[in-house]
């Protein structure tokens, strides 16, 4: 099948700082893939490149079979058919709404009755209509977003572009703009890049997520086998609020730091230094799994409804569980863990604690596993992406 969108060995150095290291995406017609990545790791970079607001310094970027840019050729932004929605909605204030959209769609110079037609038709998918002849000003966060959407549909585009297009409207409205641009870009069956550094909202939106991590993707796969089966520590620990144990790998099974007992394990476990994937409500009291049995002492508890976040100190590192009854900071608990779930990574390679990119790679860094430090713990708190087999 031709790719939608392919971008092959992009690169790009800027300030003298190699942003993109010859990276490579492909996105499928209609598919929504989103990049996330921390903030600084290229994403934005890598969408204006998408869009022809910036050269690559190597590789080439096209468009179905079109190529966009390559050393040799370059079409123009106004050519590529590409529509953008970014944070800041960048609205005509002096305009009404239907006016934004049709000066959007004035450089392709519609016969007059088809350009009505698509605003009238984009504006109906962004429910916008009542607000046709309102100035931005006097529309809300949402609204304003929903007509930057508009905008970008009646322009029929390829590929749409967005960048971070909720980061300024507040939590509820977020969840509720999500669902409403996606059930919007999956009817007009539109093909989507979407740029965010939240994972939950990458997992909630996207037929495939590419992980970022310093210019480079990390991982390019389904939201559930992100959760399954991340490729890596480092996206392990960017994926769901995971809690990473350090070992090692011996004789095919993992050996948890600080003396535990051998866990046995999904798979193969290369001898050395490792680390075990945690995820929080894999967690099961020691009787259920007596292969895999870890003790702890708890630090802190939280009641979550449905089961109780407790942060316990292991000889691996702090982890995250979900506990089914109340413990109290001070208990030693022991817990135990499906082997089946038991993934087993092996640890990169470290100097001061950091892995080559500078993330921090022991488990005990409290800034990773305790909750509500900074947002991607909080979230991990709440957030439960994948499935979950009931005890
Ligand atoms: N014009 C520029 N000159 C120098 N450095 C830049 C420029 N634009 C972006 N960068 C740097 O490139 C890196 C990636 O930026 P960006 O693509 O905006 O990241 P993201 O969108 O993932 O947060 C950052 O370290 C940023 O400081
Ligand atoms: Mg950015």
């Amino acid at each position: 099948m031709t790719q939608a969108l392919t971008c092959r060995s992009i690169a790009k150095t800027l300030g003298g700082k190699q942003i993109l290291k010859g990276l490579d995406l492909a996105v499928k017609p209609a598919e929504v893939v989103s990049l996330l990545g921390a903030s600084g790791s290229g994403k934005t970079t890598l969408l204006r490149m998408i869009a022809g607001l910036m050269d690559p310094d190597a590789g080439e970027i096209a468009l179905g079979e079109r190529v966009v840019w390559s050393p040799a050729l370059n079409i123009p932004a106004e050519r590529r058919r590409i529509g953008m929605v970014f944070q800041d909605y960048a609205l005509w204030p002096h305009m009404s709404v239907a006016e934004n959209l049709a000066f959007g769609l004035r450089p392709q110079r519609l016969p007059a009755a088809e350009a009505r037609a698509r605003i009238d038709h984009a504006l109906g998918a962004t429910r916008m209509s009542p607000f046709r002849d309102r100035r931005p000003q006097d529309l809300s966060g949402g609204q304003q977003q929903r007509v930057a959407i508009a905008r970008c549909l009646a322009a029929r585009p390829a590929l749409m572009l967005f960048d971070e297009p909720l980061s300024n409207l507040d939590a509820a409205l977020r969840e509720d703009m999500r669902t409403e641009m996606m059930s919007l870009v999956r009817r007009e069956g539109i093909t989507v890049v979407y740029v965010t550094h939240d994972q939950g909202e990458a997992m909630a939106m996207s037929d495939r997520i590419a992980v970022m991590r310093a210019g480079e993707i990390a991982q390019f796969d389904t939201p559930q086998r992100l959760y399954d089966a991340p490729a890596d520590p480092f996206v392990a620990g960017f994926i769901g609020g995971f809690s990473l144990m350090a070992g090692e790998g011996c004789g095919g099974r993992f050996v948890p730091a600080g003396g535990e007992t051998a866990l046995l394990t999904d798979g193969s476990v290369a001898d050395g230094a490792a680390v075990l994937v945690v995820r929080p409500e894999d967690v099961r009291p020691a009787e259920a799994h007596p292969a895999t049995r870890i003790r702890g002492r708890v630090l802190n508890a939280a009641f979550h409804g449905r089961c109780w976040r407790l942060l316990v100190k292991t000889g691996g590192g702090l982890l995250r569980l979900d506990w089914p009854s109340h413990a109290l900071a001070g208990d030693l608990i022991t817990f135990s863990l499906p082997p089946a779930r038991c993934r087993v990574l092996p640890a990169p390679a470290t100097s001061n604690g950091k892995d080559t990119h500078g993330h921090p790679v022991d488990p005990a860094h409290t800034d990773r596993l305790v909750p509500g430090l900074h947002g991607r713990g909080r979230r991990g708190f709440h957030h439960r992406a994948g499935g979950r087999a009931d005890p």
